[in-house]
């Protein structure tokens, strides 16, 4: 549920009129909903009832302190790929304690940062980030508690480039080798394993895959415990998706949460799950405002503020995001070519999409860009980051502001032989 709705002619989040904002803070910008945020953590979390469960907010999906704090008052823990995640994580106020450390390339740095912050559990994906770890948390004398992120070999049915579950993808234990490094994990020092991992993608929006590759998790537990290890956790990652076409309706947590608990059960693990676009992917629109309105010679354009360096996910996967007028219009939808300023024709975000006639200066809100928006933008063709809007029933803040010219030109230094 998001709740960016029209009322008396125009759209509104929570109790906030969009375009009230964009007179405040300019555009283009990321608005989010404190509301929508609530409310799909909640659902997640009602969803499976009282089982052991720790909720990890994959915090990649959006980093801003403000949505990490708002889910860490809920009670959420963290996933962090990053020492930069752990960080904010830490700094918005999640403990360690409820903090799961998972990507395949720690560094030594990271590792030692983790452990001494008391880091609830790495999920490590081969062998030698094992050792390397075995080696860190022995010099610090500490014990740092394991998961083997597993690939389970099962095609989560999505975009190739956020599936990671095949055996040809970069990601976890391959299958044949996780009983031998169980056992050599077994014998290390400042290794305590307790549990087993997977993740096998993003923006599934069926069951199945899931299934299959929990199945298989759980009878791998089954025969490690027999090998002598005594597994008390299960890390399902994260990866269940979300509608963005109307028409599109990827499984509910209820539905998803049910079928967890019945293949997992008889196991008696405690449950983690690393959602990141779930929670905060529908919680989020962008809100840019139309420069030009250019007739090509077979297409009309809506030429936008916003571009893709500010919202990357249609050039890079040629994701839909569905894109309304800020303004309710009830004259006949126009075929336009929805595209920003950047010097590439791959900066589209909507290709012969139906859209209420827009004017320049009109505002609009592209949707669904709460996950993976802000946090993958940039600064291309030296343009500004956009700020990131939270509001909050009828008051909003600016949780983000957008740098000045001078702060991100400033980042350059000339060398002493050009300074002079
Ligand atoms: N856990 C791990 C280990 C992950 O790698 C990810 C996402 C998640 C959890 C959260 O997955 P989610 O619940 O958000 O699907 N930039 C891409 C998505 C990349 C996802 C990377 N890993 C996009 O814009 O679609």
């Amino acid at each position: 549920m998001n709740y960016f709705e029209y009322r008396d002619g125009e759209m509104v989040v929570e109790n906030k009129k969009i375009s009230d904002i964009a007179d405040s803070v300019g555009t283009p910008f990321y608005l989010y909903s404190s509301a929508s945020l609530a409310y799909q953590y909640n659902q997640f979390k009602e969803a499976f009832g009282d089982i052991d469960l720790l909720i990890c907010y994959a915090v990649k999906a959006n980093t801003n302190q403000a949505v990490i704090k708002t889910f860490a008052d809920l009670g959420a823990g963290a996933d962090v790929v990053s020492e930069g995640e752990m960080r904010r994580a830490l700094k918005a106020g999640i403990p360690a304690s409820k903090i799961v450390y998972s990507g395949v390339a720690k560094t030594v740095q990271e590792m030692t940062y983790a452990l001494e912050q008391g880091i609830f559990q790495f999920n490590v994906e081969s062998e030698p980030e094992l050792y390397q770890l075995s080696q860190v948390a022995d010099n610090l004398g500490k014990t740092a508690n394991i998961t083997f992120r597993v690939n389970p070999d099962v095609d989560a049915k999505t975009h190739a480039k956020i599936s990671t579950g095949k055996s040809e993808n970069k990601f976890g234990v391959p299958w044949k080798n996780v009983r031998a490094l169980c056992a050599d994990a077994a014998k290390l020092p400042g290794i305590k394993l307790v549990g087993l991992d997977l993740h096998i993608g993003s923006q599934i929006t069926e069951l199945d895959p899931f299934e299959e590759a929990f199945t298989r998790v759980c009878d791998l537990v089954e025969v490690l415990r027999e090998d002598g290890h005594d597994l008390t956790r299960l890390d399902l990652g994260g990866g269940l998706g979300i509608p963005y076409e109307g028409d599109d309706f990827p499984p509910l947590p209820r539905e998803y949460a049910e079928m967890v608990k019945r293949v997992t059960n008889h196991l008696g693990c405690k449950i983690i799950i690393e959602p990141g676009r779930f929670l905060v992917g529908n919680a989020g629109v962008l809100v840019s405002k139309v420069v030009y309105v250019k007739k090509g010679e077979e297409r009309k354009f809506l030429i936008i503020d916003a571009a893709m360096n500010d919202l990357v996910r249609p050039s890079m996967y040629d994701a839909y995001h569905g894109i309304d007028p800020i303004k309710e219009s009830d004259q006949e939808r126009t075929l336009y070519d929805v595209v920003g300023p950047v010097c590439e024709t791959g900066d589209t975000f909507a290709t012969n999409r139906l859209i209420e006639p827009m004017e320049s200066g009109d505002l609009l809100a592209i949707r669904s860009v709460g996950a993976y928006g802000a946090v993958m933008s940039g600064t291309y063709n030296t343009r500004k980051l956009i700020p990131e809007v939270l509001v909050n029933n009828d008051e909003f803040a600016v949780v983000r502001p957008r740098p000045s010219y001078d702060d991100i030109i400033g980042l350059d230094q000339l060398p002493p032989w050009l300074s002079k």
